[in-house]
């Protein structure tokens, strides 16, 4: 039986990644869903291959007056979603000694800032009973050279699930994360990472080096988690995180 039958989700950065691979997860199982990126043309490909039960809104999470649109745009194709999953992100590194304000400002503008106020939008749309799901990352939990902004961009959501949990417990509303170690997507390039090739690979090696399963998950991997927490499989989890990293951080 589908697990997702008559809901509407809402996977901001659903264009690609753990939020396409999560987007198609939940058409399967029967919802709606409506994507959010940057891009319209990446948008509209995602859009097209999963099928009618998708849309598409382009909202840019590091840019406030967008921000500030999501709910009218969310409104025009449905006046009620039952979960969202804040998921877009960006994952950039420097050390301490390298980064500029403008890094810092543009991580944590995208990773928290935009997150929240994209689920202040959001939230006056949320069916009673809804759920919230962030995706944070093990670096919140980890000591990284390089990785310092990033991860307290992760730690700040991670900060938000047992505080929003209280605050919307008249409308049983729940907000859980999923606290991903190293995945296989397309945020694993240089362009995207803000590095070389080489350091591109150093970083690889080095991280699989790190993982006792001894691969990168997968997106459809985190895709089910997320699954667990929209469904009514996880009606008593609330203020929860579940760390999926191959026991990078685990063992
Ligand atoms: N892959 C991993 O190893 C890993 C591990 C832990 C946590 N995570 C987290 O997982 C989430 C998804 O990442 P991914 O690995 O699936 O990478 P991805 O394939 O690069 O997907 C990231 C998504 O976020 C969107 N995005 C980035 N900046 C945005 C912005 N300013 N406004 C709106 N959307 C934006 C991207 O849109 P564009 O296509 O326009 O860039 C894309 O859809 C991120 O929050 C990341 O921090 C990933």
């Amino acid at each position: 039986m589908k697990k997702l039958t008559g809901k509407t989700a809402i996977i901001t950065g659903g264009n690609s990644g753990i939020g396409f691979a999560t987007a198609q997860e939940f058409v399967a199982q029967g919802a709606k869903v409506i994507i959010t990126g940057r891009n319209q043309k990446s948008i509209d490909e995602a859009v097209a291959q999963l099928g009618e039960n998708a849309h598409g809104i382009v909202s840019d999470a590091g840019d406030m007056a967008q921000v500030n649109q999501i709910q009218a745009q969310v409104k025009a194709i449905t006046p009620n979603i039952d979960i969202i999953f804040i998921n877009a992100g960006l994952g950039k590194f420097n050390s301490v000694d390298g980064m500029t304000e403008d890094m810092f400002d543009e991580i944590m503008n995208v990773n928290f800032k935009g997150a929240y106020f994209t689920l202040q939008q959001l939230l006056p749309l949320v069916n009673n009973g809804g759920s919230i799901i962030f995706n944070t990352s093990i670096n919140a939990h980890i000591g990284m050279a390089g990785a310092s902004v990033y991860a307290a961009s992760k730690a700040a959501l991670l900060s938000l699930i047992k505080n929003l949990s209280a605050e919307l417990l008249p409308r049983r509303i729940r907000v859980n994360a999923i606290s991903p170690g190293p995945v296989v997507t397309p945020l694993h390039t240089s362009e995207k990472l803000g590095i070389s090739d080489d350091q591109l690979q150093q970083m690889g090696n080095g991280i699989l080096s790190q993982i006792p399963i001894g691969r990168f998950g997968n997106a459809e991997e985190i895709a089910k988690i997320a699954l667990f927490f929209a469904s009514d499989d996880s009606t008593f989890v609330l203020g929860a995180e579940l760390v999926a990293d191959g026991g990078m951080y685990t063992l």
